[in-house]
């Protein structure tokens, strides 16, 4: 109730104020700023009627009480003129996008649940179609009428309002569109593979479903960003994604891929994220050679089980600009690369949950931006490199543990360092003795957690409290002495 009465209020405000301007590349309407509503100046009537029906399917009746939907800046309703200074509706939003962006409510509708109308085909010069987190009181399918706005629509945002079934293939007669978002729904059955035609998408956000099936062939050149993590997606990645050339972001994580990954992406020269985690992806990792991945900022691989599964030397020698790269889980064997001391930028290495073997190469000590680190559960063997300065600055984000070989050297990392490094063994076999603790097995090693936990902070503990009951009995004697002389006397 009172988010009505807000948006009543914000939609009864001055109905003279500007019109929100809209870019425009359609024929027939006018692009230049507009100042206001002139004299003889009218909004389509037939889009009006329009705009009343989509609203009262969605539980906004009270909105056929607005006399003009284009005067006035209503939240979530943008118009533009034509030359004969009549107003259309180029954009239609819905749902609580955030506090301060309130368009109209979507899921109050008062008999049966709220529904996307069939109006929408009566509006046409749309542009932009907003639902989030609409409709959810009411699952229903994508409309295949929406495949009727072709000639028009840009933007097609379907976010969060819990859509069930196929996604329409109608869909992709929409060959206008530079945004596609159906994220966060219960899409079921397959991407169809029509969505080839959609050749101007610019983002493709069809994540958080259940979709299935294969990823179709992409062919806009002016997609930059694909996103279809946490689906159901199997097959093989497809190699023609390369001639999407101006990706910026893919997210394929959390399906279920299999195969090799696709060497044809390392030429993609604008690709700044690829995260293809846990899939079942095999095969090699997927390396640069001096040119490829250039852009790359983020790699991350983490939960694939890769069959050749050692880290080539020069593997990430291409990638300058890499400041995160998350290998854990992999199966990787064999040392890690003294080379990855090359990545200058490096701010997030996971390598944990592999079965690396040898010791941390000592060049790690030049990575001076990394800040988390995790090395834990795998075979290393040998000194931890830093120094206390790197310690320090990542702290709790240096994981080491489960690495039995791995030891530590005291006065390193301070109390900051000796936190993270439990469970690592202690490298300097004298501070150990002087430790004097039961010996781990290891010649001249101990275990810092015993160290840390119970047995040294114990043993200060019960030393020192030992030394004040020897003080007491000191104190009691030295009294009794002077009770005796001040008796004699
Ligand atoms: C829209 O798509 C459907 C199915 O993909 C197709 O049968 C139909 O001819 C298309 N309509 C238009 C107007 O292009
Ligand atoms: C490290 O692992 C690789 C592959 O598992 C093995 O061939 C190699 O002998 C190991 N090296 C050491 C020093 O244990
Ligand atoms: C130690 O790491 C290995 C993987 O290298 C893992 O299998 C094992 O469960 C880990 N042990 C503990 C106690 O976490």
């Amino acid at each position: 109730m009172r988010s009505r009465v807000l948006l009543l209020f914000l939609f009864l405000r001055p109905c003279f104020s500007e019109f929100t301007v809209v870019t425009s590349d359609s024929s027939n309407l006018v692009d230049s700023p507009q100042t206001g509503f002139s004299s003889r100046a009218r909004t389509d009537p037939n889009e009006q009627r329009a705009v009343y029906e989509i609203m009262a399917a969605t539980g906004n009746t009270w909105a056929a009480s607005i006399p003009d939907v284009c005067r006035g800046r209503w939240h979530g309703i943008e118009c533009m003129p034509d030359s004969d200074d009549v107003y259309h509706v180029v954009s239609l939003s819905f749902g609580a996008l955030s506090d301060d962006t309130a368009f109209p409510t979507c899921d109050d509708a008062p008999h049966g649940g709220a529904t996307l109308s069939p109006a929408v085909l009566r509006l046409p010069h749309l542009r932009s179609l907003f639902f989030y987190r609409c409709l959810t009181a009411n699952p229903q399918p994508i409309p295949a009428f929406l495949g009727r706005l072709g000639s028009t629509l840009r933007s097609l945002v379907l976010r969060d309002n819990g859509h069930v079934g196929p996604i329409p293939p109608e869909l992709s007669n929409l060959t206008l569109l530079r945004v596609l978002d159906l994220h966060g729904n219960r899409l079921g059955y397959s991407i169809p593979s029509s969505f080839s035609s959609l050749i101007n998408l610019q983002l493709l956000d069809l994540s958080g479903n259940q979709l299935g099936g294969a990823v179709p062939e992409l062919s806009s050149p002016s997609l930059s960003v694909l996103d279809l993590n946490h689906n159901l997606l199997h097959c093989r990645i497809p190699s023609s994604l390369s001639n999407c050339e101006s990706l910026l972001k893919i997210d394929l994580s959390r399906n279920r891929f299999i195969g090799s990954i696709p060497d044809s992406l390392k030429s993609l020269q604008n690709l700044i994220l690829l995260d293809l985690s846990h899939n079942s992806l095999s095969g090699s990792l997927p390396c640069s050679s001096k040119n490829g991945y250039i852009s790359l900022q983020s790699l991350i691989l983490s939960g694939n089980p890769m069959i050749s599964a050692t880290i080539p030397e020069d593997c990430f020698a291409g990638m300058k600009k890499l400041n995160t790269l998350i290998l854990s889980g992999m199966g990787l064997e064999g040392p890690i690369p003294e080379s990855m001391s090359e990545l200058q930028n490096l701010r997030v290495l996971h390598l944990d949950e592999n079965k690396l073997n040898g010791s941390i190469p000592d060049s790690f000590k030049g990575l001076d931006k990394l800040s988390e680190l995790r090395l834990e559960d795998n075979r290393l063997v040998g000194r931890i490199p830093f120094e206390k300065e790197m310690m320090w600055r990542m702290g709790k984000k240096l994981k080491v543990s489960n690495n039995s070989g791995l030891c530590f050297e005291m006065g390193n990392g301070g109390d900051e360092g000796l936190e993270s490094m439990a469970g690592i063994s202690y490298c300097d076999p004298e501070t150990m003795w002087r430790v004097g603790e039961e010996n781990s097995g290891r010649v001249g090693t101990k275990h810092l957690s015993a160290w840390m936990g119970g047995g040294w902070r114990n043993s200060v503990v019960s030393r020192s409290s030992a030394e004040i009951r020897a003080s007491g009995v000191l104190q009691i004697c030295f009294l009794l002495v002077l009770f005796f002389i001040f008796l004699v006397v």
